[in-house]
């Protein structure tokens, strides 16, 4: 199966490129940067560090990637959404959207765009976290709402988005559950008093950590914790390409990681 990896120099573009190299079934066609990047026309071997017969080279013509590619990858930044779903749905590409941060403005686009092609789109492409969600959701459905719910997440000093794509989606799943709508103004630190029903977010950054979260359910005998520890950036790499093998023979629609686990009626 034939990959273009939309961020390729990034540092999740890089891991998908070095897992592409060592699984068998995927053949890496090519991989994108930003329009005068400093990386545009480099070798994309050395500076994604793989080992390739073919010569690519790093390039900012997303159509010539999406023409050739059996399905993209895309783990760059929100503002190039647009454009690059513009491009997957001309050439009718299959793409698993790995970036977050996303708005409410791209999730409309990307509905949009998913009538034409199949989109898998995960905030969070491990296995572990699929399964933490429906974990999340089990215990959000059981539990008395008088259970206060809180998200911790800690990610590296580079992570631009807060909280975390993950914490978001955790914190759908939480609402979803109790029968709620997520606000936005719920995905902030908190200022002030706890609210009845709340879903709270605590977020914190540091050093190179690759990943943790963790849902706490807390009322006035006991706290349940369930968490999740990234321990390299694999798991995500592994998981997009586990979405790509699968979305390329889906029907157009958009999908989420429980699709591509089999996860969905848990
Ligand atoms: N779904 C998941 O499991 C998962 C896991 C980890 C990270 N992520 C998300 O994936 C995205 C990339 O993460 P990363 O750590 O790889 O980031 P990164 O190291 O900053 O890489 C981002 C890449 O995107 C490219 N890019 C394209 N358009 C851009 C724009 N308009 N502004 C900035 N960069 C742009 C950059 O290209 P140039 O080389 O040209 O600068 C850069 O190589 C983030 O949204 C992150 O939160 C998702």
């Amino acid at each position: 199966m034939k990959i273009g990896i939309l961020g390729c120099a990034g540092r999740m573009g890089k891991m998908i490129a070095q897992q592409a190299a060592i699984t068998s079934g995927f053949e890496l066609i090519g991989g994108t940067v930003r329009p005068g990047s400093l990386h545009e026309g480099m070798n994309l071997n050395s500076v994604c560090e793989i080992k390739n017969d073919k010569n690519l080279i790093l390039t900012s013509d997303i159509t010539k990637i999406s023409r050739l590619a059996d399905v993209l990858i895309d783990f760059t930044h929100p503002q190039s959404l647009s454009n690059h779903l513009q491009i997957a749905a001309g050439t009718q590409t299959p793409i698993v959207v790995g970036t977050t941060g996303l708005t409410s403005d791209h999730y409309n686009l990307l509905m949009q765009t998913s009538q034409k092609i199949p989109i898998v789109s995960a905030s969070n492409t491990s296995i572990g976290v699929a399964l933490l969600n429906v974990a999340v959701d089990f215990m959000a459905r059981i539990l008395d709402p008088s259970y206060d719910i809180e998200i911790f997440e800690m990610h590296h000093r580079a992570k631009r988005d807060v909280p975390s794509g993950t914490a978001i989606t955790l914190a759908h799943t939480v609402a979803s559950a109790r029968g709620q709508t997520l606000k936005p103004e719920a995905c902030v630190a908190r200022t002030g008093q706890r609210q009845e029903g709340e879903i709270g977010f605590a977020v914190a950054r540091g050093g190179n950590i690759y990943g943790d979260v963790k849902v706490m359910f807390t009322d006035d005998n006991e706290m349940i914790e369930l968490s999740h520890r990234a321990l390299n950036r694999e798991l995500f790499a592994k998981g997009a390409l586990k979405a790509a093998q699968w979305v390329r023979h889906a029907a157009p629609g958009l999908y989420s990681m429980k699709d591509v686990l089999g996860l969905k009626n848990l």
